[in-house]
């Protein structure tokens, strides 16, 4: 990358040095000094062009710091539009890039850590990295077995899961841990665990809720799409399949596979998931409380022609400070807050 910002800016003193030599006697003989500053400013200008830019950028952000990752990312070979809208497209760019750097945490919004290695790979045209290996801009299939069309990015930390875009039946995060709260059961199981950063959050989160005296318990995380099929199935096979989907996702449609959001209740609830939750204590701490640590209520009431689900005052999604505050301020739903 490095040579060829090297051949540009010589291309640009040639093209320069041929001009003014058809400009002869006498100022030949003297010193040019505007000319030292239109090659100075041209080769300042493609540098700054170049650089990985500072600071956080996600999806739906727009300006000259997304149009200079943009280009940024043009440069390291990525074929997206230098448009400054960080669309679908910019994050499918930034999250091939962090696929490709095992530290890197994968999350489609662009950082710091990603910062560092979208600098290394402008500098170092050895690095090694190959645009569009980790993630395909389709997903294999494009439906699932309900016709539901399949989203490409299900790493995408802002991924819009529901009952129109279904996650791939093979997705399984990566970076699943178990986060250190409490939970109604001993065992250690898949349904305790989240994606990392929801994880740390997720602590976060509950050590305020102690601080605020409240007994919040964490009941169900993580679930593969095998074991959302099976939920389904059984919801579908207790309420018949239109009544359960109310409430119950099917296979692919639900959050949970995301590895970002986590049902809570509490003892008060005897640990059970219904509407009354949203009328406690608890309920109504993380109702006020869940942005400030990243999470939103998804299921809101009074939205339920939105989000196609009952009101699910238990179920958080971590979407990150920025989105979730904007969220719950303006009292919306994670469709809302990507409609045009
Ligand atoms: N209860 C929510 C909709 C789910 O099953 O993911
Ligand atoms: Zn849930």
């Amino acid at each position: 990358m490095m040579l060829k910002r090297l051949c540009i800016a010589l291309a640009i003193l040639m093209v320069i040095s041929g001009c003014s030599s058809n400009n002869k006697e006498p100022q030949e003989q003297q010193h040019d000094n505007s000319l030292d500053k239109v090659e100075s400013t041209t080769t300042q200008e493609l540098e700054e062009e170049i650089t990985a830019p500072n600071g956080t950028l996600q999806k739906k952000d727009q300006g000259e710091e997304v149009t200079s990752l943009q280009k940024a990312l043009r440069e390291i070979g990525y074929t997206i539009s230098d448009n400054g809208v960080y669309d679908e497209a910019t994050t499918w760019a930034v999250t091939d890039l962090q696929l490709q750097f095992e530290e890197t945490p994968v999350s489609g919004v662009y950082n710091e850590a990603t910062q560092k290695i979208l600098s290394i790979v402008l500098e170092d045209a050895e690095a090694k990295f190959q645009p569009g290996k980790a993630l395909p801009k389709k997903a294999e299939s494009t439906t699932t077995t309900y016709g539901t069309p399949i989203i490409s990015n299900p790493y995408d930390q802002l991924a819009l899961v529901n009952k129109e875009y279904a996650l791939p039946g093979d997705y399984l995060p990566e970076d699943l841990v178990t986060p250190n709260v409490r939970f109604p059961f001993t065992e250690d199981l898949p349904k305790k665990q989240m994606r990392q950063i929801a994880a740390i959050k997720l602590e976060k989160l509950f050590k305020a809720a102690d601080e605020a005296g409240m007994d919040l318990y964490a009941q169900s995380g993580f679930r593969s799409y095998d074991r959302q099929h099976a939920i389904f199935a059984s919801n579908a096979a207790e309420h018949g399949e239109e009544a359960a989907n109310n409430f119950s996702a099917r296979p692919g449609e639900s959050e949970h596979q995301t590895g970002l959001a986590m049902d809570v209740t509490s003892p008060e609830m005897n640990f059970q998931l219904n509407t009354e939750f949203g009328k406690t204590d608890e309920g109504i701490w993380v109702k006020e409380n869940a942005a400030q640590f990243g999470f939103i209520i998804r299921f809101p009431e009074g939205k339920e022609e939105i989000t196609q689900y009952q009101y699910e005052p238990w179920h958080i999604r971590y979407v990150g400070e920025k989105t979730a505050k904007e969220i719950m301020e303006q009292g919306i739903t994670l469709e809302e807050y990507f409609e045009e």
